[in-house]
């Protein structure tokens, strides 16, 4: 049965067909940039195989507290309410259960037996691909949107084609397309190379009819804030990449408005109606 979470305005997901495109380094920093913004924020990692947002946040050594009702306090990392499968995995008295639970059942606890705090929008990192994690999401609420992150390379492109497919059959408001690592400036010089040729993620917003987020640039101070557990646009507010991030964040709030006013609401599906779509899916673009 599909629920709602009655603390939280706004689900968005951070999704990509492809592996490696910079999922969670765009949740996380998107996540600082709408906080900046004066937003109440609270970053989910659903990649329950492959969890980043611990390490990303700097709390991979905490663990959440659990309740008498089994219901769990996220982690609180720079001002921002934080959940995770990573958290649970090295709890001796957890681990068992959440290893043994099924996909769907680990991301419904997540979701439901979170104890958020009143939220304005709640970051979703996915996993890559286009398989039960977006599907169950999907199902269990009302998501306002998603972003498609990209790079440049022809192949991570046909992916995120793939990636719009599923969001427009799973009846995920696809937010736009984030174009990441399309170029190195030289930290010397300030010489900018484009290293896969340009523009073709904004070719294909065009194409598919899609917002355009923006460009980041392959920038070793990002992966450092990744690494470091103060993502890039907390550890550098001012820089001009950390602008392209808030850019990221105001387009977004402006499009979920838009989307509320003009929309027909958006009511989450049951099993029954989905997988048969999702059955359905025929990948040819
Ligand atoms: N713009 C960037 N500049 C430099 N490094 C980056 C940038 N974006 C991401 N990275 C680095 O690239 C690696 C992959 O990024 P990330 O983990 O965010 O990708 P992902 O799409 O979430 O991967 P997965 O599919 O495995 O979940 C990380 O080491 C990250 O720090
Ligand atoms: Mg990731």
């Amino acid at each position: 049965m599909s629920k709602l979470l009655p603390n939280i305005k706004h689900v968005v997901a951070v999704s990509s067909a492809k592996g490696g495109v910079g999922k969670s380094t765009v949740a996380a920093n998107l996540a600082m940039a709408l906080q900046l913004e004066g937003y109440k924020v609270g970053v989910l990692d659903a990649d329950l195989y492959g969890p980043s947002q611990p390490l990303i946040f700097g709390v991979s050594e905490q663990r959440p507290d659990i309740n008498a009702d089994g219901k769990m306090s996220p982690i609180m990392a720079h001002g921002l309410a934080v959940m995770s499968i990573g958290f649970h995995l090295q709890r001796e008295d957890s681990a068992l259960i959440w290893r043994g639970a099924q996909l769907n059942s680990a991301l419904e606890k997540l979701l439901f037996d979170t104890i958020w705090p009143e939220l304005d929008y709640l970051i979703v990192d996915l996993p890559p691909g286009t398989g039960d994690i977006q599907l169950s999401l999907s199902q269990q609420v009302v998501v306002a949107g998603a972003l498609v992150v990209s790079t440049p390379q022809e192949l991570a492109l046909l992916d995120a084609k793939k990636g719009l497919k599923m969001l427009h059959q799973l009846n995920i408001p696809v937010l736009g397309v984030v174009e990441n690592m399309n170029m190195f400036i030289c930290p010397q010089c300030g010489h900018e190379e484009h290293l896969f040729g340009h523009d073709a993620a904004q070719l294909m917003s065009l194409q598919y009819l899609v917002n355009f987020l923006g460009s980041l640039p392959l920038d070793k101070r990002i992966q450092q804030g990744d690494e470091s557990g103060v993502p890039f646009v907390l550890a550098h507010p001012d820089d001009k990449v950390s602008a392209i991030f808030r850019e990221m964040a105001s387009k977004i709030v402006e499009i979920i408005a838009q989307n509320e006013a003009d929309a027909t609401p958006i009511v989450p599906q049951s099993v029954e109606q989905l997988q048969p779509q999702v059955k359905e899916i025929k990948w040819n673009i």
